[in-house]
C-alpha cells in the first residue's frame, strides 16, 4: 500500500497539518506539493490539503481535484483563518466536498490556521468589504496549534483504518 500526502500551502499552515498527517502514516508514503504531482495512479489513498481562499477551496485545489482525483480514494484536509465554529464554514466545506465529487471521499478535516501578517495587511487594504472585514476579524492565535495538529493526527488514523 502506498499513501500520498498532497498539499498546497502559501504561508505554511496547511504544510504543518500535512506533516502531522504524514507522521501517522506507517506504510510507504510520499509528501508532495500539488505542483510536484503528475498523477495519483501510484497511490491507494491520497490526503489532499489546501487553504480556504475567498470563501471556498483555493482555485488550484479545485483544478487539482478535478484533474487528478477522479475515481481515487481521497481525504481532504483544509485550513482557514476563520474560527471553526463560524456558521459560514459549513458552506465552504460543502464547496470543498463538491470539488471532490468525482473522487471517493473518505473524510474531511478542517482547522483554523492564522492569517499570515502580510496577507492580513493586504486584506485590510482590499476593495472587497468582505475581505476587509476578514482581515479585521482574523487576529493571530498561533494556529494551527498542537491541539489542532493532534486532531489532524486522529483524523489521519481514522481514514487509514478505512482502507
Ligand atoms: C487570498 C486569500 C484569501 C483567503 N480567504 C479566506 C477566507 O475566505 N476564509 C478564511 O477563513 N480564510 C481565508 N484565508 C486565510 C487562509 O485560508 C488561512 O490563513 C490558511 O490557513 C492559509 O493556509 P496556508 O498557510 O497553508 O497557505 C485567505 C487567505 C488568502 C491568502
Amino acid at each position: 500500500m502506498k499513501v500520498l500526502v498532497a498539499y498546497l500551502s502559501r504561508t505554511g499552515n496547511t504544510r504543518k497539518v500535512a506533516e502531522a498527517i504524514a507522521g501517522e502514516i506507517e506504510v510507504d508514503k510520499d509528501v508532495k506539493k500539488f505542483n510536484e504531482i503528475e498523477s495519483l495512479d501510484a497511490y491507494n489513498l491520497a490526503f489532499i490539503g489546501f487553504p480556504i481562499e475567498r470563501f471556498g477551496p483555493a482555485k488550484e485545489a479545485v483544478q487539482f481535484l478535478a484533474m487528478k482525483a477522479i475515481g481515487k480514494k481521497v481525504a481532504l484536509f483544509i485550513t482557514h483563518a476563520a474560527p471553526e465554529e463560524l456558521p459560514h464554514l459549513a458552506t465552504w466545506m460543502e464547496k470543498c466536498r463538491q470539488a471532490a465529487m468525482e473522487a471517493e471521499l473518505l473524510g474531511v478535516f478542517n482547522c483554523r490556521g492564522d492569517l499570515a501578517r502580510q496577507v492580513r495587511e493586504s486584506m485590510l487594504k482590499s476593495e472587497d468589504p468582505q475581505l476587509r472585514a476578514w482581515g479585521e476579524a482574523s487576529k493571530p492565535m498561533g494556529s494551527p496549534d498542537e491541539a489542532r495538529l493532534e486532531r489532524a493526527r486522529a483524523f489521519a488514523k481514522e481514514v487509514l483504518e478505512k482502507i
